[in-house]
């Protein structure tokens, strides 16, 4: 049943290529490799996990989501045209851009713009940080997860979790004020069994894109990153804090294209088909404190 198997890349769009270089090499520790429209931020051995593409906006742009062959891949492309959504064959140039072996794309209800890709076709060469990060947790649960704005909620759920198979790994809801009305935010796993590769959250976001959490191997990596967030004066979106539901340990800080990315150690992995969904009821254990980021 559940065909994707987890988060391959993202893409995002820039104003500012050496901003987003400076950032990938000495802010997260990423290889930049230059493309024909941008860079590519390596991350394990493959070519690239986060595109970075010239462009008018700083702002996030698709979600890249794996799919092992092209049994899966068709037959997920089959799923999402059964359930009415328009896929479009992506061209040889995007497919080859992306190192992919086939690639369609297609938008949900709220407007994301996604890319189904079939295999991989880039090179592998070890990962080399140039500022001596370990290493990313990637594999087979792919790059990290993406947490994308869903507005209409329910198709935008529906799209993902009974049309591409995610599972239910935790549901939230969120009242950020005695106030304030609930938001919704839904943590949804692929096959791969990453606590969540996407998440819902039920609000807007001008960036299109809520935030992105890379992995590291060690804890030491993620403190290493917050001095380098201070020390490069990027700005900190949330103070370091332990999740509840996938219990990562993490901070967030502002990428060039407007969207939080989660730097983080130590998230669980669920097993499709045998996780019970959660229902937690705080965002984190301690810390994280998102005040930081209105500031
Ligand atoms: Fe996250």
């Amino acid at each position: 049943m559940l065909k994707i198997e987890a988060l391959a890349y993202i893409v995002a769009e820039t104003t500012d290529i050496a901003k987003w270089q400076h950032f990938g090499e000495r802010v997260l520790g990423m290889q930049a490799v230059p493309t024909a429209d941008g860079l590519g931020l390596k991350m394990d051995g493959r070519d690239f996990r986060i595109a970075v593409v010239r462009g008018a906006a700083d702002r996030y742009v698709a979600s890249g989501w794996q799919l092992a062959d092209r049994a899966a891949f068709d037959a997920t492309v089959a799923a999402l045209q059964k359930a009415g959504v328009a896929v479009s064959a992506g061209a040889a140039a995007l497919a080859a851009a992306r190192k992919a072996e086939a690639i369609a794309t297609f938008s949900d209800p709220a407007g994301n713009l996604h890319e189904l890709v079939c295999g991989y076709a880039g090179g592998r060469t070890p990962f080399v940080s140039p500022i001596g990060v370990q290493g990313f947790k990637t594999g087979a649960q792919g790059m990290g997860h993406t947490v994308l704005p869903a507005i209409p909620f329910e198709p935008t759920l529906q799209l993902f979790h009974e049309t591409l198979g995610f599972g239910l790994s935790d549901i939230f809801n969120f009242k950020p004020a005695p106030e304030a009305p609930n938001m919704r935010i839904y943590f949804l796993h692929a096959s791969a069994g990453r606590h969540h590769s996407v998440a819902l959250a039920e609000m807007p976001n001008p960036a299109g894109c809520v935030h992105v959490m890379v992995e590291t191997n060690t804890l030491t990596d993620v403190g290493l990153a917050y001095d380098r967030m201070k020390r490069e004066g990027v700005k900190l979106m949330a103070t370091l804090g332990e999740h509840e539901n996938d219990r990562m340990t993490s901070f967030y800080m502002l990428t060039p294209s407007n969207f939080a990315i989660e730097y983080g150690y130590g998230g669980i992995s669920v097993e499709p088909g045998v996780w019970q969904t959660t229902q937690t009821q705080q965002v984190s254990i301690w810390g994280h404190d998102f005040s930081v980021g209105f500031q």
